[in-house]
């Protein structure tokens, strides 16, 4: 069978990875794909919104199934476009895609069905949303309602920090017509935990928990990434914490949902705060979270392309998910200077040392090729990922391969994981 993947990050990577390991999947294309990638799929030069083009690949090639790996198609409707032309594609319809797309329809529909979330108001005007900001006091938290990349929350310490993010996002429109309207809401303070499950609308599986560093550098300071790294499992997400998390956020998503007249397939993504033992939703993402992808698959041992066909068949109850027991960790290596300015175009050497090694997968990101060489070509370059029998020696096989790559400028966090470590010292 020959699958598409849309998307040229680390997750998609990842899940070309994982998908490569069934003998059904003949072939794999990826539109556009990363140096990476290629040594796996055929990388095609398709933009991940260009639905058109994509539609025109897909009956070309005579392609059995598509995968959505970012949002940004997922917001635009692109499921939606491809069932009309009855071609078969993983991620949920627009209208499920809310879920991520509108953080006010998100948080709206988590006050009418009682799923824990922190206490927020939406706003239109700005000067309604300041107004609240200072009757409110801080820490408060600022968000634009659309997609912004990662880059539209604001959890604001002063008054001056929140009505700067609030003009930011209304006024100068820096996310454009995300900042048509913003959430404002109340600032909780705990642990936040990624809680990923594959769902067809009736059968909701949750993937092993998994933690993401969202901070530039160790001791979760600096700015904030696209993720520095990943680990699973997650010892927040106990297993009586799964059980609170499946009962009180997955299944009323996706039954309430239904009830609204909208069946959610694909990933359900929650990111969750957890406080004094109890989980509250900061969001929900409708596809796979980078790069705690690249940790939770590396523990996957089911063919995820029999996951994914449970997904779009409606038959998910017939498949069984297993994961390995042993603990996995992901690393990012980034450019010199991300999140801010960074160069590109920098050789990357050492990667066909780790190809030898067992347990260990570099998943590409920002990678491409020139001259003949892999060079670096984003903010977050590759993410080294490891399983071990536990998170020490995961993490001791991920830093000794990290070791091996270099390329000018090269940063990453050293304390991946640093809160499973202190949590459970080995
Ligand atoms: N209510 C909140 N209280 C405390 N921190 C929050 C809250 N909402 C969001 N955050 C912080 O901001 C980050 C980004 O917010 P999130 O809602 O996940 O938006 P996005 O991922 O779209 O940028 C979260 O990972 C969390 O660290
Ligand atoms: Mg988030």
């Amino acid at each position: 069978m020959k699958i598409l993947v849309i998307g040229g990050g680390g997750r998609e990577h990842a899940i070309i990875w994982a998908l490569k390991k069934s003998k059904r999947v003949d072939k794999v294309y990826c539109c556009p794909g990363n140096a990476g990638i290629a040594a796996m799929a055929d990388c095609v030069d398709i933009e991940v919104d260009n639905v058109k083009a994509l539609i025109d690949f897909v009956k070309y090639e005579w392609i059995d199934c598509t995968i959505v790996g970012p949002e940004v198609p997922l917001c635009a409707g692109i499921v939606d476009t491809f069932e009309k032309e009855g071609l078969k594609i993983f991620g949920p319809n627009h209208k499920a895609a809310q879920l991520e797309c509108s953080k006010a329809f998100s948080k709206d529909f988590m006050r009418r069905h009682g799923i824990p979330t922190a206490d927020y108001k939406v706003f239109s005007s700005s000067i309604l949303a300041e107004e609240y900001v200072r009757i409110k006091g801080t820490p408060i938290v600022v968000k634009a309602d659309g997609l912004a990349a990662g880059k539209g929350v604001v959890v604001a310490g002063t008054s001056d920090e929140a009505v700067s993010a609030i003009r930011l996002i209304m006024n100068d429109r820096a996310f454009g017509a995300a900042g048509d309207r913003v959430v404002i809401e109340d600032c909780i303070e705990g642990e936040e935990a990624s809680f990923m499950a594959f769902t067809d609308g009736k059968t909701i599986i949750p993937m092993v928990s998994s933690q993401d560093h969202k901070r530039v550098f160790d001791n979760d300071t600096g700015p904030n990434t696209g993720g520095m790294g990943a680990y699973s499992p997650a010892p927040v997400i106990t297993p009586d914490m799964e059980k609170v998390v499946m009962e009180k956020v997955m299944k009323p998503v996706v039954h309430y949902l239904a009830k609204e007249g909208i069946i959610y397939k694909g990933i359900l993504y929650a990111g969750l705060m957890i406080k004094d033992g109890k989980p509250y939703v900061l969001e929900f993402n409708c596809r796979l979270g980078d790069p705690e992808t690249q940790a939770v698959l590396m523990r996957l041992e089911t063919e995820l392309i029999d996951i994914i066909f449970g997904v779009i068949e409606g038959n998910l109850d017939k498949v069984k998910v297993e994961w390995s027991n042993r603990h996995s960790v992901t690393v990012v290596l980034a450019s010199g200077g991300y999140p801010g300015k960074f160069e590109k175009d920098k050789p990357i050497t050492g990667l066909d040392k780790i190809m030898p090694l067992k347990d260990v997968v570099v998943f590409h990101a920002g990678t491409g090729y020139k001259d003949n060489s892999i060079v670096t070509a984003g903010g977050r370059v590759c993410a080294v990922s490891a399983l071990g029998r536990n998170v020490k020696d995961a993490l001791d096989k991920a830093y000794s391969a990290i070791k091996l790559i270099h390329f000018d400028n090269m940063h990453y966090r050293k304390d991946i994981a640093h809160r499973a470590v202190t949590l459970k010292p080995e």
